[in-house]
């Protein structure tokens, strides 16, 4: 027989699955070429829409163009098995058969239907996915202690891809596979306790927080009182008043003066950190507008040349400073302050704060076994050594109780291993080294500068002591007093090294 008078044979991907597979590709592609024109011509960023866009539907479309392979292979071999097979044509349509006609009218309404419904549905999830409580609550028991510290923290109305992925296509599409990544990690249990801090990849300041955040502004020197509560059996209060010199960093808006001023916009400032957490600085330059260029090395812990050039070298930004500006977790010593201060804990109940540090200290397995701890061990220490109070103040007690509960659930996370020793603040000294990882007194440039630890560099203390004493007194600047005597000069030493966020234990 002459092959070519034969007739062609119906295509090899005229098979059920090579249509499932066609349908697969072209419904996908309908869905994602709309979305990535929404994507990138929309001015607001659109994190998880991309996740979609760029990631899950151009898999979706490979896999139905797999399928069509799939299945015309699939049915070459069916054929080759079976060579009398015939191959059944397609069905054909007659528009002039009103059978036909309502049929074909019926499909085409219930494709566009289910199209509109899917559009509607899929724009609904994507703004979900893009929402705080998307990033906050999908991920509930990861997430729980960045997300319950956010809502407590002055940008609760910020959303969190604000800070963590900001505007433009480039950071987008990096979340997106760092994302891709996290959702496998939290899917297969992978990820650490805690998560850690610095986060690598955090987009530069000057891309994320100064979108609000003016660099320019001038804040002068602001005045700023602290309450502290000590350990003692009253409670004792102590505050410190002071004018804390943060400036401007632009010399046109006001005169460049301040904490601001030496840290960010017309000068560069670089560091080595020797440690992950960015806690061991011991290596500092900084680069002026006038081109001047100071290095400056710790003398507790000095590089060697080859060191410094294998070294990671960071640009300092807002983050190196304000770094819990929105997961902030209290130390236990100076939560329980806060609750005095605003009344929420009652000051009468002797050694309140001591007995609350203690008990928010301890290290618990989890939440539900540091709720009930703390709820036996506050009443058994009164009821022992305060038998009276125990009887007298039982409200207040109660009261006390449930208001550790709530600091404890808010900054605490043993089943996530997050609280203030796992996420150090590093603005100021005192809990944290902050500042005094490179302001020690201990780092030298060659002419033998010393970055300043100077007390009075950053701030002014106009008063200090008992509240009482501190309302009477002149505003006048004066050195630091350390509210106890502890036989030494303690500003000799890091605050760090003896408040470790349980001081008074
Ligand atoms: C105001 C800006 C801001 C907002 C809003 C924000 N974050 Fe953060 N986030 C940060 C900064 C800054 C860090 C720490 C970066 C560093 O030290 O490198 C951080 C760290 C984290 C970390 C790492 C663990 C840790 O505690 O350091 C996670 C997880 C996280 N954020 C999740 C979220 C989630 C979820 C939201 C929304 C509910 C959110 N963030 C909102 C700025 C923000
Ligand atoms: C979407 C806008 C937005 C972004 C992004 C943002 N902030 Fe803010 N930030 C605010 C607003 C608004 C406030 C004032 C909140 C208030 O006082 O109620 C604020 C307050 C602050 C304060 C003062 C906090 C206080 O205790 O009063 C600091 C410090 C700060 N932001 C730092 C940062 C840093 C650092 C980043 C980047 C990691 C950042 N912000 C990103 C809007 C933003
Ligand atoms: C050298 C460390 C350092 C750097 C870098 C830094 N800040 Fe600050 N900033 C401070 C200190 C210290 C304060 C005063 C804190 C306080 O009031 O308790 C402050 C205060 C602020 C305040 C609040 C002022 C107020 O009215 O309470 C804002 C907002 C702020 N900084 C934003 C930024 C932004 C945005 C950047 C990055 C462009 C930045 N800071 C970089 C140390 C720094
Ligand atoms: C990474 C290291 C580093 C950290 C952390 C750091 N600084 Fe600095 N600071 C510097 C350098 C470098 C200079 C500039 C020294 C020079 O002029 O050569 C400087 C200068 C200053 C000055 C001006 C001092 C003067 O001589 O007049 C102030 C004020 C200041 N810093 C405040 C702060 C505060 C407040 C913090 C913490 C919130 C802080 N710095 C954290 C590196 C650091
Ligand atoms: C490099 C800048 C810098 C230097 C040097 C510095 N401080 Fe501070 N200090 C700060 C900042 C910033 C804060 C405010 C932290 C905040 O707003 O929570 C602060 C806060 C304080 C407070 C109040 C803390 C509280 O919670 O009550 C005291 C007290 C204090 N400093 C004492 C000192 C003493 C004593 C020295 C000298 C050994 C010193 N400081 C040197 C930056 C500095
Ligand atoms: C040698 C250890 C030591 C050093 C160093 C030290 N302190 Fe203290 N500090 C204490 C002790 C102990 C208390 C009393 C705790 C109590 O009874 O509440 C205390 C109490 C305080 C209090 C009252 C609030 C509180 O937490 O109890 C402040 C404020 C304070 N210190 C500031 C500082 C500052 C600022 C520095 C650094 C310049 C510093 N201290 C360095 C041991 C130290």
């Amino acid at each position: 027989m002459n092959h070519t008078s034969m007739p062609k044979p119906p295509s090899l991907l005229r098979n059920p699955l090579s249509f499932f597979g066609l349908a697969v590709a072209i419904t996908s592609t309908a869905f994602g070429l709309p979305m990535m024109f929404v994507d990138m011509f929309s001015r607001r960023t659109h994190p998880y829409l991309a996740v979609l866009v760029y990631l899950v539907l151009p898999f979706v479309a490979a896999g139905g163009v797999g399928l069509v392979l799939l299945g015309a292979l699939w049915e070459r071999r069916r054929r080759r098995r079976r060579p009398g097979m015939v191959v059944p044509p397609l069905p054909s349509i007659d528009l002039n058969r009103s059978a036909h006609q309502i049929a074909v009218a019926g499909a085409l309404t219930t494709f566009m239907t289910i199209v509109a419904m899917l559009s509607v549905t899929g724009y609904r999830a994507y703004h979900f996915t893009e929402s705080v409580k998307f990033c906050g609550l999908v991920c509930h028991q990861v997430m729980k202690p960045e997300y319950t510290a956010y809502q407590y923290s002055p940008h609760a109305r910020v959303a969190c891809t604000q800070c963590h992925v900001g505007p433009g296509a480039s950071w987008f599409v990096r979340s997106k596979i760092t994302g891709a990544y996290q959702v496998y990690a939290v899917t297969f249990n992978k990820y650490p306790r805690p998560i850690p801090t610095p986060v690598k990849s955090l987009r530069p300041a000057q891309e994320t927080c100064e979108q609000c955040h003016w660099p320019a502004k001038f804040f002068g020197a602001q005045q700023k009182t602290f309450t502290h509560y000590m350990a003692d059996e009253h409670n004792s209060p102590w505050q410190i008043q002071m004018l804390l010199k943060i400036g401007g960093g632009d010399p046109s808006v006001g005169a460049p003066a301040g904490i601001h001023w030496h840290m960010n916009i017309k000068n560069d400032i670089y560091y080595i950190a020797s440690d992950e957490q960015r806690e061991t600085i011991p290596w500092v330059r900084v680069v002026e507008p006038q081109g001047r260029i100071a290095e400056y090395m710790s003398m507790e812990s000095p590089l060697s040349p080859e060191q410094i050039v294998k070294s990671e070298v960071r640009r300092m930004d807002c983050v190196d400073c304000h770094n819990r500006p929105s997961h902030i977790f209290r130390p236990p010593d100076r939560a329980v302050e806060e609750a005095f201060e605003t009344g929420r804990l009652e000051r009468s109940l002797p050694y309140l704060k001591r007995e609350a540090i203690r008990l928010l200290a301890q290290e618990y397995p989890s939440e539900e076994q540091a709720l009930s701890a703390i709820l036996k061990g506050l009443a058994e220490f009164y009821q022992k050594d305060y038998p009276e109070v125990y009887r007298e103040q039982a409200v207040a007690i109660q009261q006390a109780t449930a208001e550790l509960q709530r600091i404890y659930s808010r900054n605490f996370f043993p089943e996530m291993r997050a609280d203030w020793r796992a996420h150090p603040n590093h603005m100021g000294h005192l809990n944290a080294e902050g500042c005094f990882r490179c302001h020690d007194g201990l780092h030298k440039n060659r002419e033998g500068k010393v970055l300043t630890k100077d007390c009075t560099a950053c701030h002014t203390i106009l008063a200090q002591g008992p509240p009482e004493e501190v309302a009477q007194a002149k505003l006048e600047a004066q050195p630091f007093r350390h509210p106890v005597d502890v036989g030494m000069d303690v500003t000799e030493f890091k605050c760090s090294q003896c408040h470790t966020g349980t001081s008074g234990l």
